[in-house]
């Protein structure tokens, strides 16, 4: 068993060089504990920009929110605002929303369809492709202008999966399906059951929730242990069923599935009894499943198994859970994608979508909506009880006291024996799986990810960070 307690020579007070305090991090994480430090310090935020969300695969938008040419929405990456566009010829583009002439937001709008952006400064324009194509005065003013080098700035990679399309501005990032591993064949699973697929219902809700945007991901990712105290009001009123007999806590019939490359995921080997049936969903929807679309391990899990809620690495949510639309309704599985974007280190903007099964009823897909906003929307009984409590970890992360008395955060569940928790020899599908979710390997995981990707020069930052880094 380590030895968790405080000593006088461990790095607790205060370490002044980033990369000493991330070394020290590292050794305190193999004892599950935390320094409330990384949850609002405005030199680790600049490194999570720079090298978290401007070095991974970040979800932008559903292919059903621009699904014909010209169509646009305005999305972020970490804070970099982009154009998702689908151009002319139907392919989507990532664009940086700033003139490439003084910097102005050529897209000032949320959501549209466009053949062309205009900037509204001088009036350049450009091609929903990014392309530059003209300009007030061009015959006489730029007569020799290269075109070709005054496009919007693109995001280097695009790509989706099932509907969710993603970017990465890193040039050298390996593709999609190497970066998500294991969790490409559960978003199969989860999202890919019939030809048809799923849209999004209606706009994406979004507001701001005074937290870290880490609080919001590793909650989704794994935490369980939450769910009996913080949302028993919920399943008081009779809008969440069987906290303790197996709906979401972290005993009954869920574990955890995680990779080491910090995604993972909840996941309930059986939510409802019949009529309900695969994944939790009436037979009216389950009947217009293909699972001739899986392989057989694919289908055995989903006549089993459901993931409640899943994360990707480093901010996107899925979650999947039943839930009644008001208390005298029967449970509804509904979908809903979630984003936790960062707008400074103790500011996150949520994002929320809510998924509709394109073979299911109007009327079933409408109830899930209901059901999706009424748990997570921005009023949501859920959503209410998770955004105060995560609170207080940035409060704590630039609190004097905090820092000179050696306060830690414990992450120790399911560590050494500490619970009913360990890692289950028989998992025969992807990631490596527990026995229960009463324990935190998953957010272990989670922050030694983050850890690895704060701790990596990029190649693109200025010379002195690297310095330091080797310092
Ligand atoms: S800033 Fe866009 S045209 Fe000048
Ligand atoms: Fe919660």
């Amino acid at each position: 068993m380590p030895n968790h307690s405080i000593t006088a020579d461990s790095p607790r007070i205060v370490v002044s060089n980033t990369a000493e305090f991330l070394r020290a991090v590292g050794r305190e994480l193999e004892d599950g504990i935390v320094s409330p430090r990384i949850f609002n310090d405005p030199e680790l935020y600049s490194r999570e920009l720079s090298r978290i969300f401007a070095r991974c695969w970040c979800f932008v938008a559903h292919e059903s929110e621009i699904p014909t040419p010209g169509d646009y929405v305005l999305r972020y990456i970490g804070e970099d605002q982009f154009i998702v566009v689908r151009d002319e010829d139907g392919q989507i583009r990532v664009l940086y929303n700033k003139c490439t002439h003084r910097g102005s937001p050529v897209c000032r709008v949320e959501k549209g369809n466009s053949s062309h952006f205009r900037c509204p400064y001088h009036s350049w324009m450009f091609k929903n492709n990014g392309e530059w194509s003209g300009a007030p005065y061009r015959k006489k003013a730029y007569k020799k202008l290269d075109a070709a080098q005054w496009g919007l700035v693109a995001a280097p990679h695009v790509d989706s999966v099932h509907g969710l399309i993603f970017a990465c501005l890193d040039p050298d990032a390996p593709t999609l399906d190497e970066y998500l591993g294991g969790m490409r064949w559960y978003l199969d699973v989860l999202l890919g059951l019939n030809d048809q697929g799923m849209s999004t219902i209606g706009e994406p809700q979004r507001w701001r929730v005074p937290a870290n945007w880490k609080s919001g991901a590793e909650n989704f990712m794994a935490d369980a242990y939450h769910v009996p105290s913080l949302h028993r009001s919920a399943e008081e009123v009779g809008m969440f069923p069987g906290i303790e007999g197996g709906g979401a806590g972290p005993q009954g019939v869920n574990r955890h599935v995680f990779f080491d490359e910090g995604h993972g995921m909840i996941v309930n080997d059986g939510f409802l009894p019949a009529p309900w049936h695969r994944s939790g969903f009436p037979p009216e929807v389950a009947d217009t499943f293909q699972l001739d679309r899986l392989t057989e391990d694919q289908r055995q899990w989903v006549a089993s198994h459901s993931a409640s809620t899943f994360l990707i690495f480093p901010n996107f949510g899925l979650v999947r859970v039943p839930a009644s639309p008001h208390p005298d309704a029967p449970p509804t599985v509904f979908t809903y994608l979630r984003q936790w974007q960062p707008s400074g280190p103790d500011m996150i903007v949520n994002w929320n979508w809510t998924l509709g099964w394109n073979s299911a009823s109007d009327e079933f897909n409408e109830q899930a909506y209901v059901a999706a906003l009424s748990m997570h929307g921005p009023a949501g009984i859920l959503e209410q009880d998770d955004t105060v409590v995560w609170g207080g970890a940035p409060v704590a992360g630039s609190s004097v006291f905090a820092r000179k008395s050696g306060m830690r955060f414990n992450f120790q569940l399911g560590l050494d024996d500490m619970s009913d928790y360990a890692e289950d020899p028989d998992w025969k599908f992807p990631g490596r799986a527990t026995t229960s979710a009463l324990g935190e390997a998953p957010q272990r995981a989670f922050y030694r990810r983050w850890l690895r990707e704060v701790s990596t020069p990029d190649h693109a930052e200025p010379d002195h960070t690297d310095q330091e880094e080797n310092a």
